[in-house]
């Protein structure tokens, strides 16, 4: 009886411990508001500009008159800059030669993890990005 009640407790610590994590995570995202005059290279499609942000090396690219994305741009292989190739559609790394889609995912290696995205959105004048910490 008691291991039943130990084992019961536990796994309501571990419950509990996991809404304080889910918490936590939510709590530290933050959103960032960037006036696009202070990215003129966003000003039109096809645009991109990388920005450090809150410690964040942040790749935006527009990729519409109406959107925008936003990743991560370290590359997951080996750390180098990513950038926008616009010719190729595509996001791709100098150092090993590494492609991903706009959305992060990996087109081809060496790199097989993908590029964290952030959820970014386009006001009349302002870049909204919300950020983890
Ligand atoms: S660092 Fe990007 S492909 Fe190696």
């Amino acid at each position: 009886m008691a291991d039943r009640r130990s084992f019961f407790k536990l796994l309501l610590s571990a419950i509990g411990l996991g809404a304080v994590i889910r918490g936590e995570a939510a709590f530290a995202a933050q959103k960032v508001a960037i006036p696009l005059a202070k990215v003129p290279a966003l000003a039109k499609v096809g645009g991109s500009v990388t920005v450090k942000l809150k410690g964040t090396t942040v790749l935006f690219i527009r990729d519409a008159k109406e959107s925008i994305r936003a990743v991560n741009a370290v590359c997951t292989h080996k750390q180098c800059l990513v950038g926008y190739a616009p010719k190729k559609g595509h996001i791709a790394c100098p150092c090993h030669g590494s492609d991903f889609t706009l959305s992060g995912e990996v087109l081809s290696g060496p790199a097989t993890e993908p590029l964290q995205t952030y959820p970014a959105k386009l006001t009349q004048d302002k870049i909204i990005i919300t950020l983890e910490e």
